[in-house]
């Protein structure tokens, strides 16, 4: 049965360029889209980008542009790293816009109806001279228990405690170095502890698709269940109510009635997913609400990867259920991509950047066929070791996959016409084909990416082997020899 799938990424902050983390997160929902097309369904892929939240209005501002400037600049550069990785979104959007407004405050208006938001006074470190609540990563100081100096808000790098912004001795402001005061303002909160949203979260994590497939990895679902409890009578659930509100000056959208006041960019990030696909809907003439009937067949399903879990297993399907919507169907988690056995570092020079990568030459294929070796449906982290990358390409793709392609093209255009005849068993060879192809085909569409390459390489070596005993240059060698006695 054809189905229809709604399909997104996470939406990258507009205040950086991809890294190779985005990339890999792409190229593993961008197979997984075409694979579901190949099998005859109707994906549509979109992402955007995260425009909006107090460190992009902080950069654009140290750079002496707009916001929108700052966002408008990075959007520019997304199409070379997609283009050039072949990642075919069907519509690349932006939180910042109209559309992401009117969902965003209608959805938030639809929770206020439902009496699932309140508010309350929240006291917070104020800067100022800048004239700002800050956010904790915008809070340096002593640590309180061993007074390493400039340590974040919320924990020391050296001794590895962990407090609150407000235990830092001698704290100061990042932005102005001014030594902030505490003030206290009125918050706007999403009631998440309500307990119509943890039935709902109880049922939903645990639940299943109209596929039979669980919403959630097992992993996923074991976090949820520290955060929520199991749903027996006995079990805690362990949600706060969720903070949706930050001051002016923020970069975001206004709290209908509610001047000064601006969502947190985390509520109307996943809002630009369905904000993304309205507008492609709007070019297609595709009906949207149509398309995301909450009693429709559309299944929604979110790439992500593991540090954004809360946001998509917790809140986003409660504010949509709550809003009246269409709730996700798949909550696809990965891992972190780590290189040699290593985090990340930029200051150590240990990324691999996805743009030079391209600009030396490399092939993307090659990037994508490594990655997918190595992914799995599990949330486990992927190691890119460059020896293993050159490795296996060597060996898998050149050596085994384009070998097949290679060493027939030259005889069977020179001696074979151009053609090729079969004298075993058609029919057999046919079953085999199949056979290979639907393992493989249902390891690509439950994310065993890793085991659907195992079983074409499988294949790749039973041809090669296939060929050695059919020696055909020996065939071809006669077919030469009496072609030359002619
Ligand atoms: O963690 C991040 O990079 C966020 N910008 C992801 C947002 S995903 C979605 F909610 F928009
Ligand atoms: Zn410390």
């Amino acid at each position: 049965m054809p189905r229809t799938l709604f399909v997104t990424t996470a939406l990258p902050y507009a205040n950086g360029s991809f890294h190779i983390g985005h990339i890999m997160e792409y190229i593993q929902a961008d197979i997984w889209v075409r694979t579901m097309r190949m099998a005859g369904h109707t994906v549509h892929f979109v992402g955007a980008d995260d425009a909006h939240g107090a460190p992009i209005m902080l950069k654009a501002e140290s750079e002496g542009i707009s916001p929108q400037a700052l966002v408008n600049r990075y959007a520019s550069e997304r199409p070379q790293y997609l283009n050039g990785f072949h990642i075919k979104f069907d519509h690349w959007h932006s939180t910042d816009t109209p559309e992401n407004i009117e969902l965003s405050q209608g959805i938030y208006k639809a929770l206020k109806a439902e009496g699932l938001i309140s508010t309350r006074t929240v006291e917070q470190f104020y800067d100022p001279v800048k004239g700002m609540f800050l956010p904790d990563r915008y809070v340096k100081g002593e640590c309180p228990k061993c007074g390493a100096a400039d340590q974040y808000g919320d924990s020391c790098e050296v001794c590895g405690a962990v407090y609150t912004p407000t235990e830092l001795v001698n704290p100061y402001s990042t932005i102005t170095r001014a030594t902030p005061v505490m003030r206290s303002s009125e918050h706007y909160f999403f009631n998440l502890s309500d307990e119509r949203c943890v039935k709902f979260l109880q049922e939903w994590t645990t639940g299943a698709n109209a596929q039979g497939q669980k919403h959630l990895q097992s992993e996923i679902l074991g976090k949820t269940r520290e955060w929520l409890g199991t749903g027996e009578a006995d079990a805690q659930a362990n949600l706060a109510d969720w903070d949706i509100s930050r001051d002016a000056p923020y970069f975001g959208i206004e709290i209908p009635d509610a001047p000064g006041k601006y969502f947190y960019v985390w509520l109307d990030a996943p809002i630009g997913y369905l904000a993304s696909l309205k507008a492609y809907c709007a070019e297609q003439g595709i009906d949207f609400d149509a398309l995301l009937d909450p009693n429709g067949t559309t299944e929604q399903v979110h790439f992500i990867g593991k540090d954004i879990v809360y946001f998509h297993a917790l809140f986003w399907p409660a504010m949509l259920k709550f809003a009246g919507r269409k709730t996700p169907d798949l909550l696809h988690v990965h891992g972190f991509i780590t290189v040699s056995g290593e985090k990340m570092s930029k200051s150590r020079g240990t990324g691999i950047s996805p743009l030079r990568y391209l600009e030396i030459g490399m092939n993307a294929e090659w990037l994508r066929y490594y990655i997918a070796a190595k992914l799995n449906a599990r949330v486990e982290d992927l190691d890119f070791n460059p020896d293993d990358f050159i490795a296996r390409v060597n060996s898998d793709l050149v050596g085994k996959y384009v070998n097949i392609a290679s060493r027939a093209a030259n005889f069977i255009s020179k001696h074979f016409n151009g053609e090729l005849a079969y004298t075993g068993d058609t029919q057999a060879l046919k079953d085999e084909i199949n056979s290979v192809t639907e393992a493989v085909q249902s390891d690509l569409e439950a994310r065993e990416y890793g085991r659907a390459i195992r079983q074409v390489m499988a294949y790749a070596d039973r041809i090669n082997q296939a060929f050695d005993t059919a020696q055909p240059w020996v065939m071809a060698k006669g077919i030469a020899d009496a072609s030359a006695e002619q």
